[in-house]
């Protein structure tokens, strides 16, 4: 299983697990605290054109096995990207993803542009599925046509692999997969958080700032998994599965679920040994059940 890994275009991720959008920064929150070594890529914090505040605090509140954010994409924008975070992640051993969020095509297209130069950045993951802010992407997400218009513009202006990474809420994403696939997207990355609400009963307002946010960690596992294996179902694709995995049982059942590597995000901020740990278990994993690599573990009663 050392040898298991992802490929896109040509860029091997090995192995296949990831470290999701916004729970990993850039990679150096994590440098002394994860081996990178079990680590495929780390798909960076959302980057916009301009920089963005985010929302108003709190952003952070935890529920029942898993926590609700609204952080509202904030992040330097793309010219400090550029010239300070791009410097500083240079050493990281790990392959890197960006993960791009925007308004309109423009702003996709201008990050994906500026940052098109960089042998570092080895592939985008296209957001369009942020449920925090009014214009996350969330637009694209819930309209197959404007993602289709958005990812053959994307398409022709790199390269590099895109990575569609769609919410979970509603059906459209069914619709948007099957067009996506035949617009030139390589991969999905599967699933965002799903939209949710938390109070505050002393104060009795919301929780958070932003008043709504995502819910992420355990509790969102088995909608995930339905998700994924639904999107399977309608793409040959690869998937990056992910949605409340904390340990390897909960990666196995996203590969029996149809992904084809799995993502890690909310387990990072209790567990940043993770990756390794998951690593280990799936290796026995397949040992015991006399498998030979992630891809064998197949569902037996599928039909
Ligand atoms: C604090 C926080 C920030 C996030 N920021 C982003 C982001 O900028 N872009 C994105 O596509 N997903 C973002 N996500 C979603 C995660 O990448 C992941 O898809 C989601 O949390 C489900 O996985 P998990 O249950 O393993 O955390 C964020 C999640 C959390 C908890």
């Amino acid at each position: 299983m050392t040898e298991d890994f992802l490929s896109l275009r040509g860029t091997k991720y090995s192995p296949p697990i990831f470290l999701a959008s916004g729970t990993a920064g850039s990679g150096k929150e994590l440098l002394g605290f994860t081996d990178f070594s079990y680590v495929g890529a780390v798909i960076t914090k959302a980057v916009t054109p301009k920089p963005r505040a985010g929302n108003p605090p709190p952003r952070i509140a935890p529920s029942y096995s898993g926590l609700v954010n609204s952080i509202g994409l904030a992040n330097p924008g793309l010219e400090s990207f550029v010239s300070e975070v791009i410097p500083e992640i240079e050493d990281i051993p790990a392959k890197i993803i960006v993960n791009v969020a925007g308004e309109d095509v423009k702003d996709y297209k201008e990050v994906i542009e500026g940052l098109n130069p960089f042998d570092l950045v080895t592939a985008y993951e296209i957001n369009i599925s942020c449920p925090n802010v009014k214009k996350g992407g969330i637009s694209f997400g819930k309209d197959p046509i404007s993602s289709k218009v958005l990812i053959e513009k994307l398409r022709e202006a790199t390269e590099k692999p895109l990575i569609l990474k769609m919410t979970p809420h509603g059906d459209e994403y069914i619709q948007i997969a099957q067009i996506a696939q035949d617009s030139g997207v390589d991969a999905f990355s599967f699933v965002n958080t799903f939209p949710a609400v938390l109070f505050d009963i002393e104060k009795r307002t919301f929780a958070l700032g932003n008043k709504t946010g995502g819910l992420s960690g355990p509790a969102i596992k088995p909608l995930a998994l339905h998700a994924v294996h639904r999107l399977r179902s309608v793409t040959s694709l690869p998937i990056i599965g992910g949605g409340g995995i904390t340990g390897y049982k909960d990666a196995v059942e996203f590969f029996l679920a149809g992904a084809n590597a799995i993502s890690l995000g909310t387990v990072l901020f209790s567990d940043t040994d993770s990756p390794k740990k998951i690593f280990n278990g799936l290796k026995k994993y397949i040992s015991r059940h006399g498998l030979k690599s992630l891809n064998d573990i197949k569902l037996k009663n599928e039909k």
